[in-house]
This record gives structure tokens, sequence and C-alpha cells, in this order.
């Protein structure tokens, strides 16, 4: 313990000095003139004693920044080969004003979360998912990706150097995000020569401020979120901000966020601004297909296998903004949200609820995905991997 202790608290020391002052996301660790005292403070012993956890107020995490002590970086070679990929103490990072990730919204990013077990050790849920949808995104955006190897390695790695920050079993989870961008120089419209991927950490708890209340969407027949032959079948960072203006429309009207209708007509669902929506009426539970304008979520899928293991009849299809009138229960998934039920939806001025509650399909879903990223349920689908 006193051994481990001392180990963490050189490498804070490390970190420390290796941080760039500059930082403002690092700036908690900059104490460059009066280091002892404050590291005193930071390796204090949790209430967690017995583990080492990072001194984080683990009752009250939201969804919101916490930098932790390491983040990963692997670059690209000019033939698009990854290679010598490394941690390095979390701050910023430099890069050309002429990046491509800079200049033309060349990039990607990921969602991921670790989950620590009762035992201490930590899951990691279905991280060549994430590696292979970045794969898939980085064909897209004319990109070089690294190998699922790769990827997974870079993930477990993240995950044990700020293992500290990974929050005790049931406080929360270590969201890791994967970012894939162009980091090469490039004036003329095209890819960029090289391509940065990296993965920084921070732990959180609920995303929305609902926390589990049920939410409450607002339909936006204003703003598109993703057309045909567009880039919304993949996580390009270009996808998200085009929405901010009709989530803080929802938002400032009290909702919990805007779900999107298909750009064309106006007519199907599509998915939230950061996540997939399913509605459920008697045993069949639908949710809208992936046709290259909604992002095929990982919680998404493992939610139409686990409905589907359950007895329910999932499919996967146009739902009419219509048929929102007589469903029984709506809710959405997302690594971010989890699932999440929808107590309403707004629709023209006219809103439709739904049925919530301990006894209600989406409660069951949700234990049951939680149960397994927990590692309190056998997890029969090789879809968790153990660290520690
Ligand atoms: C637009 C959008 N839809 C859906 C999802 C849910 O995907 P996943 O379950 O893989 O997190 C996300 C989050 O990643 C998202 O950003």
């Amino acid at each position: 313990m006193i051994q481990r202790a001392a180990l963490l608290r050189s490498r804070l020391v490390q970190s420390l000095q290796l941080c760039p002052v500059s930082s403002q996301l690092g700036s908690r660790y900059c104490y460059t003139s009066n280091a002892a005292s404050s590291l005193q403070q930071v390796q204090e012993p949790s209430i967690y004693s017995g583990d080492e956890y990072a001194d984080v107020d683990w009752d009250n995490l939201g969804f919101g920044l916490m930098p932790t002590d390491y983040m990963y970086t692997m670059t690209s070679s000019k033939d698009g080969h990854f290679a010598k990929g490394q941690l390095s103490p979390f701050g910023d990072i430099k890069m050309s004003p002429s990046a491509g990730v800079l200049n033309y919204g060349q990039g990607l990013f990921e969602g991921t979360k670790a989950y620590r077990k009762e035992n201490g050790n930590i899951l990691l849920f279905r991280p060549d998912q994430n590696a292979i949808r970045m794969k898939i995104g980085a064909e897209r955006m004319c990109m070089p990706s690294p190998s699922i190897d790769q990827f997974i390695d870079a993930v477990k790695q993240t995950a044990l150097a700020n293992k500290r920050w990974v929050p005790p079993p049931g406080k929360g989870t270590l969201y890791m995000r994967p970012l894939l961008m162009g980091t090469g120089p490039i004036l003329g419209v095209a890819p960029a020569p090289e391509y940065t991927f990296l993965i920084y950490a921070s732990p959180v708890g609920n995303y929305f401020k609902e926390g589990f209340a049920p939410l409450n969407l607002l339909v936006e027949d204003d703003y598109a979120r993703a057309s045909r032959g567009g880039a919304g079948g993949v996580k390009a960072i270009s996808n998200y901000a085009p929405v901010f203006n009709a989530m803080k429309r929802a938002k400032g009207r009290g909702y919990s966020d805007a779900l999107y209708l298909d750009s064309a007509n106006k007519k199907n669902l599509e998915e939230a601004s950061s996540c997939n929506i399913f509605v459920i009426k008697g045993n069949l539970i639908s949710t809208p297909a992936t046709n290259g304008t909604i992002l095929p979520g990982i919680t998404r899928r493992s939610i139409i296998e686990i409905a589907r293991d359950s007895g329910y009849k999932v499919e996967e299809r146009d739902i009419p903004v219509d048929e929102l009138v007589g469903a029984d229960e709506v809710f959405c998934t997302g690594t971010a949200v989890v699932v999440a039920p929808v107590g309403s939806i707004t629709y023209k001025d006219k809103r439709i609820e739904f049925k919530v509650g301990a006894q209600s399909v989406s409660r069951q879903l949700y234990s049951t995905l939680v149960g397994i990223q927990m590692g309190h349920i056998e997890d029969t689908k090789g879809w968790t991997i153990e660290i520690n």
C-alpha cells in the first residue's frame, strides 16, 4: 500500500513536471512552485481506502470534464501506418494552424467506458465495436485508422493508467474519448498528410441532468441532423456543432434534448443529439433502421440483442412520428446515456406521454445491460474485457 502510494506520488511528480503550465484543462496539476504541499492533498487516501482512488467527490459526478493523469497518443506515418503509441501526462496538444481537423473538420470521435468491479478490477464493454466503427468512419472521412488490436490495446492502457479515476462500483464510470484527427498541415481542400489517434479520459456520472428521471424530448422539425449521402452514420466531429442550435432551443424551452426527423420528408424518427431511440408497443420494440443518417450505436445493438433474448420482437425500420401516439414506452440508448426512459415527446405543440417507472420494459433492459457491464450478470456473449 505504502509502496503503491509512493509510486503514484512519483508518477504524479513526473506529470507535474511535464504538464504544460499553460494547459487550462490540466491546470489542476500545474502546481509548479509549491508542488510538494499540493501533492499531499491530491494523494490523501480517499474514503474508499484499501485501494487507491483519486480525490474526487464520487457521490456528485456529472458529465463534465475532469482531467485524469494520462492520455494516449499515436501518430501515423505519411503512408498512413500507425505505430509507437504512448501514454503521456494529460495536457494540451500542439498542432499546425493549418491542420486538416481545424480547417476541414477531418476528425472522428468515439466514446467507451471502463467500469469498476467489486473486486477492484476494471471491465471494458465492447471496445472492438468502437474500433470497428472508427475504421468505418475513417474510410468515410478519408483517413487512415489504427488497427482493431491497436485501438483495444490503447483503450486498455488508458484505463489502467487512469485506474484511480475509475469510480467505485455504482458511483459512475471512467468515460474514454478516442479521437482520430487530421493533424498534418494542409491548405487546399484535401485530406491531411498526417493523423493523430488520441484517447483521454474523465470520470462521469449521469449524462442528463435529469439523472434517472424520464427525459422530455422536443421533436425538431426545422434543423436536420443528417441527410442521405452525408456522414450522419459515422461519428464525425462535424455532425455535432450543427445541432447545437436545436439542442439550445429544446433546452431553452425546458426539454431534455431535441429529437430529429429524417431530413427528406420530416416524417420518420431518426435519433436524439447523442443517442438512439426505441419505441415499444406491446411485445414489439422498434428502432429506426440505420441507413446512413443514424449512428449505429453500440448500446443500440446490445439492447436489440438483449431484448430479443428476453422474448421481445425487435424491428429496425422507418418509424413515422405519428406512431408515437399509442406507443407504450419510448427510451434512448447510448454509451453516455445508457438506457434513458422518455416520459414525453412534444411534436408540433402536442405532448405525448409514455409509461415509465420500475415496472417498465426499459428499466428491465437497463438492468440487464448494466448488470453485464458491471460484472453482476454473467457475460455469455463475450462483450466485456476484464483488466487489472
Ligand atoms: C448521434 C449519436 N447517436 C447515438 C449514439 C449512441 O451510440 P453508442 O451507443 O455507441 O454510444 C451516440 C453516442 O455515441 C451519438 O453521438
